[in-house]
């Protein structure tokens, strides 16, 4: 039972090798995101020829607006994401051996075209023009919508969710209202939210980190790791909500969270306008 609340010590040395591996993670991800940007995704003539061109030759297969159907989804696509300019372009003009994908006999141009509209198709949040103000949301975020209670943003804030430090560059603004007003949809069992109640009567309630037949590892709303066996428990309960709660913000706000979140890059100088504090990486 004392196991329990005796979880002090290295629980916080775990912390911080979490929190810098997480900043490490993100940094890498912006940098592959830098090397694969196209300058043409940007280009609105070249989105709009790319697009027709997707109507005629690809939307049957992969879907209105590349959401997707027979083959993959294009659009907010980690993979398209992860795939540099010459990978995509090099798909359409030679295709995908032994699949439904076909080499397209198509122009040079016209699959320069189509890359930038796929890329478009997946610009991140901070590559969008949000409306909102960003103060109000920065203010919110560590208030009175009480995100910071389980998000950090620049070394801020609680552990239990994901650090949202890179957000506005890992997801695209559809993304993120989704993940405010339906939380957990995408979610992994990285984010299983838990209730441990020992059979002191004591409860545990966070996300869990490991479930094995003897012990249970739960990472609770303050950020201590708890390490239980399981005979010291009454019940264990797996709950299908979320940890997170909707956001039920009124739309102004929403709005202003919406321009704060989607200005989070990982990148020095990037969002001077959010840091009264020097960054700490
Ligand atoms: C007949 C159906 C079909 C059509 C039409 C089609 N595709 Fe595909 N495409 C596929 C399938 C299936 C895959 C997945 C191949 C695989 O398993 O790797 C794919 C894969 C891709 C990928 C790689 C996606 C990824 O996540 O790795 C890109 C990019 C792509 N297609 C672009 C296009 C473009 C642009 C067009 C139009 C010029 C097009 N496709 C037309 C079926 C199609
Ligand atoms: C009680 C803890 C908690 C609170 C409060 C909370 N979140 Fe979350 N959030 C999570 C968890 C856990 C996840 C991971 C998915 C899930 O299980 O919901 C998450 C996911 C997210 C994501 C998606 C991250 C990604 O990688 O796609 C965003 C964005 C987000 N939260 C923003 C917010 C904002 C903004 C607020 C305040 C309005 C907030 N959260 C309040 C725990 C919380």
């Amino acid at each position: 039972m004392i196991r329990a609340s005796r979880t002090g010590i290295w629980p916080g040395v775990s912390c911080l090798v979490l929190l810098s591996l997480d900043l490490l993670a993100a940094a890498e991800r912006t940098k592959a995101q830098d090397s694969s940007q196209n300058p043409l995704a940007s280009d609105a003539a070249a989105v709009k020829a790319g697009e027709s061109t997707y109507e005629a030759n690809c939307s049957l297969c992969h879907g209105a607006k590349g959401k997707g159907g027979r083959a993959p989804r294009l659009a907010d696509s980690d993979d398209i994401r992860d795939m540099k300019d010459q990978e995509i372009f090099a798909v359409i003009q030679k295709g995908v051996p032994d699949t439904e994908m076909a080499g397209f006999p198509l122009s040079q141009h016209q699959i320069s075209d189509l890359v930038a509209f796929i890329r478009n198709l997946n610009a991140s949040a901070y590559q969008q023009n949000v409306s909102g103000d960003f103060a109000s949301g920065q203010k919110l975020f560590y208030g009175a919508a009480g995100c910071a209670s389980c998000h950090i943003i620049a070394g801020k804030g609680g552990l239990v969710g994901p650090d949202l430090s890179n957000i506005g560059a890992e997801r695209s603004l559809a993304q993120l209202t989704e993940a405010l007003r339906n939380p957990g949809a995408g979610a992994t069992p990285r984010y299983r939210h838990v209730r441990a109640l020992t059979r002191l009567g004591q409860s545990i309630d966070g996300i869990m980190k490991n479930d094995s037949t003897y012990s249970i590892q739960i990472l609770d709303l303050n950020g201590n790791y708890h390490l239980l066996l399981k005979s010291d428990l009454q019940e264990i309960i797996y709950f299908k909500e979320p940890l997170m709660p909707a956001t039920t913000l009124a739309e102004k706000d929403f709005q202003n969270l919406l321009a704060y979140l989607s200005r989070q890059v990982v990148q020095l100088g990037a969002n001077q306008q959010t840091e009264p504090e020097e960054r700490i990486y």
